[in-house]
């Protein structure tokens, strides 16, 4: 069954004060929210703090990175384990800008989503072309690429606990949308990729959400979409209105 999710990724926004304010703010409108799973990925230093806010309520936690190691001397970083404890169920993997300023390639996404899934983390595995790429006509054979490199070795059973999200770079904080129709063609592309890789049951199963300049005003008509199961949200998350209304889609 594929499961409506939306999330919210805070990026390295909000001290902590801000990010228990907007997660209170969160708990009071999301209460009575049915039908879909909701998550929000504060910055790690905010998780605690979180938790302790929407440990009671349907919200859920999640993190916006981990480093691929169980523990060790890794300065700076933060093990799968580190956020589990603090009340983590979700981690994005792959996120566009972790590949372009933290140049992060398919073999270490790969890594991280292994580790994830070995704690019980469910990672949230972002995917999606550049710009140029778009412009090459080499979108899909990206996407394609991202998918089989990243879950290489990565068997049926923990495939389906994995949820992937679509985002086109170029769609980015930019304000520019994907069409619904272009979102849903390349969510379909992921998902014949998928029962190619896998079988029917992991591609009619799994849910892909897309991310991309989601805000209030676009939310339905992604959400009519065939292949869209939810949205992973960036700018409109940092904000508990914009974030409530996108939560609470018309289909
Ligand atoms: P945006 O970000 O909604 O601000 O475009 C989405 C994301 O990066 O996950």
């Amino acid at each position: 069954m594929r499961r409506n999710i939306i999330a919210g990724n805070w990026k390295m926004y909000k001290t902590t004060q801000e990010a228990v304010q907007l997660a209170e703010s969160l708990k009071k409108s999301i209460s009575l929210v049915q039908d879909v799973e909701v998550v929000v990925c504060p910055p790690s230093t905010s998780l605690l703090s979180v938790y302790e806010v929407i440990k009671d309520s349907p919200i859920k936690l999640g993190a916006q990175n981990i480093y691929p190691e169980k523990e060790g001397a890794y300065t700076g970083e933060i093990s799968p384990a580190m956020i589990k404890d603090v009340g983590c169920e979700f981690v994005i993997i792959g996120h566009s800008e972790r590949r372009k300023y933290f140049h992060e390639t398919d073999e270490l996404i790969n890594k991280k989503i292994k580790l994830a899934l070995s704690i019980g983390l469910t990672p949230i595995v972002c995917v999606g072309e550049t710009l140029e790429e778009r412009e090459k006509g080499v979108a899909e054979d990206t996407v394609i690429n991202q998918i089989t490199n990243g879950l290489v070795g990565i068997s049926q059973e923990d495939m389906l606990k994995i949820i992937i999200a679509y985002e086109p770079v170029w769609a980015i904080g930019t304000g520019k949308t994907a069409t619904p129709d272009v979102a849903d063609g390349m969510h379909l592309v992921i998902r014949t990729q998928l029962s190619k890789i896998y079988s029917s049951v992991v591609s009619d199963s799994i849910s892909i959400l897309y991310g991309g300049s989601v805000k209030p005003d676009n939310i339905d008509i992604l959400m009519s979409q065939e292949n869209i199961d939810g949205a992973l949200v960036g700018g409109a998350a940092l904000n508990s209105e914009s974030f409530s209304r996108i939560v609470q889609f018309k289909k």
